[in-house]
């Protein structure tokens, strides 16, 4: 797989798939800019290259409509302030007024395209919208991991048209951080996995245990594992159709020899809302009509005991409903753990980072990755196909 330093860019129009889907407020303010801020190696390398830079990137979900709210406008304008010179937004990410736009490039130009998810032919990954964009390009660079789990046209169909095709540096660096970790890891290799739903992640956890040391499970996807050996966990939401994967899953485990810890405690609610009432209650006391919300003290001990020892940390998924600051205490705990742990660590994932945001600790963290759903894939052992296409 090239990547940008192996290709003349010189006086090119370079064509870059960024991922600047990132989160606004009511007013448009950009609440994080990480994505944005993550891609200006790439951005810079280019520039200074003496290239035409036209970014491409999706916002939303607007399923092909032209809708106002999920413009690039906010994000062109935010990166013009960072970068300190002009960056045009394309009325369209196709068409002839894009073209045009992009014609009258000079070397050191940045041009913006149009929200790609403004037509649905990108989702589809329509070969005719994909020749449209690669038309405009001499050189497609993809630095966008957190979409290259998708096999849309910016990602697969436009790269497929243009010859000369590379790697950004974050995708470079996303991609070589995820090996590092999984394929040779320092032993002894932790994951750290939570979030709301077994089924989401049940792939990742097979594969995971295949490779780790020690899996450590909390957040509410840990209620379906404990039913499973028997737990009674009360008003809690159980995926009640995975329970036997979740027995298998924990027989599996042991058959492999990997320590598999589960919550022993819980912070309980009488409902789901940051005001109802709470208290601590051991996994086999859990009140009948109350929910399990974050993890208790003593598994939080319990959780940074098992991962005391860990020289490489996979985190994904927080302990507990966070975003509330009544059962935010255990995911916090989590990252003070993984934080100042001396293993080499790295999280994936927008509630593992908001989380880790939250406390304070992201510069300790050793990689915090841009992707979800990206992230997610690889724990799955599967390739990403914006990163196969590259290597074509
Ligand atoms: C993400 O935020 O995970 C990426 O931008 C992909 O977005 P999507 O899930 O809407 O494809």
């Amino acid at each position: 797989m090239n990547t940008i330093r192996d290709l003349d860019l010189q006086g090119k129009r370079v064509l870059v798939r960024v991922d600047f889907n990132v989160p606004m407020d009511a007013e448009k303010n950009i609440s994080d800019d990480i994505r944005i801020r993550m891609a200006l190696p790439t951005i810079n390398y280019i520039l200074e290259q003496g290239a035409k830079l036209i970014l491409c990137s999706h916002m939303g979900r607007p399923k092909g409509e032209r809708l106002m709210e999920f413009s690039l406008g906010p994000v062109a304008a935010h990166l013009a302030t960072i970068l300190k010179r002009d960056v045009q937004l394309a009325p369209d990410c196709i068409g002839e007024e894009s073209e045009a736009l992009v014609e009258a490039m000079q070397a050191g130009d940045v041009v913006m395209l149009e929200n790609l998810r403004f037509h649905q032919e990108e989702t589809e990954n329509n070969g005719t919208f994909a020749e449209q964009i690669a038309r405009m390009a001499d050189v497609y660079v993809n630095d966008a991991f957190a979409v290259s789990h998708r096999a849309h046209a910016s990602v697969v169909g436009v790269p497929a048209c243009v010859a000369e095709k590379a790697a950004g540096k974050l995708l470079q660096t996303e991609m070589d951080f995820f090996h590092k970790v999984m394929d040779a890891p320092v032993r002894p290799l932790v994951a750290l996995v939570g979030g709301a739903k077994v089924s989401s992640k049940l792939g990742a956890l097979k594969n995971m245990l295949e490779k780790v040391d020690v899996m450590i499970i909390g957040g509410a996807m840990a209620n379906t594992f404990l039913k499973s050996q028997g737990v009674d966990m009360g008003a809690s939401k159980i995926e009640d159709d995975l329970l036997d994967s979740a027995l298998e899953f924990v027989k599996e485990a042991k058959g492999k020899g990997v320590k598999l810890y589960l919550p022993v405690d819980f912070v309980v609610a009488d409902r789901f809302a940051g005001d109802a009432v709470v208290k601590n209650v051991t996994y086999r006391d859990v009140p009948e009509g109350w929910m399990a919300l974050d993890i208790g003290p003593a598994s939080t001990i319990f959780f940074q005991e098992a991962m005391a020892d860990a020289r490489t940390i996979v985190w994904n998924g927080p302990m507990g409903a966070f975003e509330m600051d009544a059962f935010a205490r255990g995911t916090m705990a989590m990252c003070q753990a993984v934080a100042s742990s001396h293993a080499l660590s790295i999280t994936g994932g927008g509630d593992s980072n908001a989380a880790v945001k939250k406390s304070g600790e992201a510069a300790n963290i050793s990689y915090m990755s841009t992707g979800g759903g990206a992230f997610l894939t690889l724990m799955e052992g599967k390739t990403l196909p914006g990163v196969e296409i590259l290597k074509e």
